[in-house]
């Protein structure tokens, strides 16, 4: 038997954050029951008949929620979005070769260190000098430059790019760790996409990559065997033991997403929550929102208050009405409301009500 605490907690954590219930109910019956088996997820072979299916259902989900052509290829690897902002310049960026990059933040700025590890870095446009609350709005690409890279929301500072430069005139390459599958962008018209499956896709231990075939095989450098995109295309994504248990909650995850009317679907409700969440931030003179208005990312909301010495008062209250995760990151201070996928209308009705509640008290 399963036990729940059977008070409502609304979780705001930032990642690993919330995935539906239906996910982890489902996941819970596989590690002691997989597909009526007798066996666990946790101990069947990966190249099995039993787990097969699990890989080549969660690719073609991407594919279709995703609406990629035939040229783009679905990766599941290990190491994080970390590990990606050092194998995309591996196999795309040569050592006398440009790549551009935009700078939003501390995602992208990790980012661009590993870069400049392989090749030359320009920097397209940045925000530092809004201390990373705007996005970028003219971005200048060298037209040989190798790739354009961007991080569609930056997670820490609370910003997202609403136009995406889609006609860069050079490959356009992604972070999308944290904003991944929540909106209806053009994701055929990228050339790389990577992403953390652990805030909107799955548990933590995956790595979603999609890539166009087309623009690998350039580099001249010679590749460890398990960094090159391409061995991972022709092995499917089984060069050596994938992470068997988080993938099948990424297959859980994108069946959900799909169920629920796929990535439109879910772009409306994530529209309505961000909207209530933004409207109340503005409306109350307690609180105060951090990021230029067009640029605010409907994932991750950022906010201090006028007065900071309220803040551990409400950080308080937080806790104690069961929100989780509403303290900001170290490195801005505040609070952050963080409204995945999985984190329903309810939720962000329950925080707003509370910092109506708190601003009736402190206004
Ligand atoms: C936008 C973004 N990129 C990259 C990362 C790093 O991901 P990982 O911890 O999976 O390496 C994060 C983590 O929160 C993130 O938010």
């Amino acid at each position: 038997m399963l036990e729940t605490v059977s008070f409502t907690l609304h979780n705001f954590n930032a990642g690993p954050s919330i995935l539906p219930k239906e996910v982890f109910e489902e996941a819970s019956r596989a590690i002691l029951n997989f597909n009526n088996t007798g066996l666990s997820i946790l101990e069947i072979g990966h190249r099995t008949p039993l787990f097969q299916p699990v890989m080549d259902e969660a690719r073609n989900l991407v594919k279709e929620l995703m609406s990629l052509d035939e040229n783009h290829e679905v990766l599941f690897l290990h190491g994080g979005a970390t590990t990606q902002f050092m194998q995309v310049p591996m196999n795309l960026l040569n050592e006398n070769e440009i790549a551009t990059y935009t700078e939003t933040g501390t995602w992208a700025n990790k980012a661009i260190k590993e870069a400049k590890l392989f090749g030359h870095v320009e920097i397209a446009g940045s925000s530092k000098e809004t201390n990373y609350t705007t996005i970028p709005k003219n971005i200048n690409v060298t037209p040989t430059a190798a790739y354009l890279h961007i991080t569609t929301n930056e997670t820490i500072a609370g910003t997202q790019w609403h136009t995406i430069p889609y006609d860069c005139g050079v490959p356009l390459v992604a972070d999308m760790s944290s904003d991944i599958l929540s909106r209806s962008i053009q994701f055929n018209k990228f050339d790389l996409i990577y992403a953390g499956a652990q805030k909107n896709m799955g548990a933590a231990g995956v790595n979603l990559v999609v890539v166009n075939k087309n623009i690998l095989g350039k580099v001249t450098r010679k590749i460890p065997t398990i960094l090159d995109y391409q061995n991972h295309i022709k092995e499917g994504s089984m060069l050596n033991t994938p992470p068997v248990f988080a993938i099948y909650v990424v297959l859980l995850t994108l069946r959900w997403l799909k169920k629920l009317g796929g990535v439109k679907a879910i772009e409306k409700i994530n529209d309505e929550k961000s909207k209530l969440f933004y409207d109340t931030l503005d409306a109350l003179p307690v609180f105060k929102g951090i990021v230029a208005k067009e640029d605010r990312s409907k994932m991750n909301a950022v906010f201090v208050m006028e007065n900071p010495e309220l803040e551990k008062e409400f950080l308080d209250l937080c806790k104690n009405e069961g929100m989780i995760g509403v303290k900001g990151h170290r490195s801005v201070g505040g609070f952050r409301i963080s409204m995945y996928n999985a984190l329903s209308l309810e939720s962000v009705k329950a925080i707003t009500d509370l910092m109506l509640d708190f601003s009736n008290k402190k206004g």
